[in-house]
């Protein structure tokens, strides 16, 4: 993958640059004498496309705030499923993620990446002197081939108790039937137990899309998904919120929030489906697929224990 910029491309030619554009935030912010995590990778990754993306695209380098907050709570939320018991990571479009180089991972951990196969090519060109700290296996391929990620996804649950799923910066790209088709294909392997993504809300996503909307447009990435439900669209594909997380609230609390914003964020933000807001946030997701998929011992305790509430005041009634 050429990462040096052409001034007569398109800005982002293709989904794959968008792993470019990300890392260089990253980059940024491990030059902070504050920063809220280091990768020192993250520069060499991004090339100077990132850089180039960054400062050509409408506010590129307004909203730094939003990128780092994100990281910063993938983070948590991995390092405190780590200490949970996961013994296997699997991070969907995982672009130019360094966490298993940069993170303080169990060696023992299965840790497999995701995504198509240029930007994998490239990546491997780039850490090839690199050791990860933990298992890592890259795996190429293409998501949208639904019969060849459920085969991936079978192989990979036989080989982990309770598997992470990640994927950061990634559904926000898919139409919501895409979502939810990925949603349900995730949620039936009994030891996929956790997922973690970003989402935002429908007034976020019009708002996005009338921004930086033509510049993905262009590369067939456009911003698709915002659902009017939020967190609980994933409900009925086998995903249950379990904590979710404000974008905004967070990066107020670290401090990271510009001046006119930080004024804002003393207002209560209100519970459940964000609407027209601007409001973007990181979930955790708990898997409940129906029974006969999943068996009860592999079941989040919440499951078992609410199907067992539920059986109990059938027998009352
Ligand atoms: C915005 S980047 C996010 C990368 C990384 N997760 C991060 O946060 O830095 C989106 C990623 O999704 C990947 N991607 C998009 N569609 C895909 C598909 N159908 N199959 C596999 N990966 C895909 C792209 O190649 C790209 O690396």
């Amino acid at each position: 993958m050429d990462q040096s910029p052409v001034s007569t491309e398109p800005l982002i030619r293709n989904i794959s640059d968008t792993a470019c554009w990300a890392a260089i935030y990253r980059a940024r912010e491990t030059d902070r004498p504050d920063a809220l995590f280091r990768d020192p990778l993250a520069r060499r990754l991004a090339g100077t496309r990132g850089e180039h993306i960054a400062n050509t695209i409408p506010d590129g380098n307004k909203n730094l705030w939003t990128w780092v907050t994100r990281t910063y709570l993938f983070d948590r939320f991995l390092a405190e499923q780590v200490k949970e018991g996961v013994d296997m990571v699997i991070n969907l479009a995982a672009g130019l993620d360094a966490r298993p180089y940069r993170m303080a991972l169990p060696s023992s951990l299965q840790w497999i990446e995701v995504d198509l196969p240029e930007i994998l090519t490239y990546k491997e060109e780039i850490l090839s002197g690199q050791k990860p700290v933990c298992a890592l296996q890259r795996v190429q391929l293409d998501l949208a081939n639904i019969s060849a990620r459920r085969e991936l996804f079978d192989k990979l649950s036989k080989r982990a108790k309770r598997v992470l799923i990640v994927s950061e910066g990634f559904v926000t790209y898919l139409a919501p039937d895409e979502a939810g088709s990925l949603a349900k294909d995730l949620a039936a392997p009994p030891s996929f137990q956790r997922w973690v993504l970003d989402m935002m809300s429908p007034g976020l996503l019009k708002m996005l899309q009338k921004k930086i909307g033509s510049h993905l447009s262009q590369a067939g990435a456009p911003f698709q998904f915002g659902p009017p439900e939020g967190p609980d669209f994933l409900i009925p594909f086998g995903w249950k919120p379990l904590d979710v997380r404000s974008l905004f609230k967070t990066a107020a609390k670290l401090k990271r929030l510009p001046f006119f914003l930080r004024l804002m964020s003393f207002l209560p933000e209100p519970k459940g489906p964000q609407g027209s807001k601007f409001w973007s946030g990181i979930c955790l997701f708990a898997g409940h697929a129906p029974r006969s998929r999943r068996t009860t011992t592999s079941c989040p305790r919440w499951y078992a224990l609410w199907s067992a509430t539920k059986r109990a005041s059938r027998r009352m009634v």
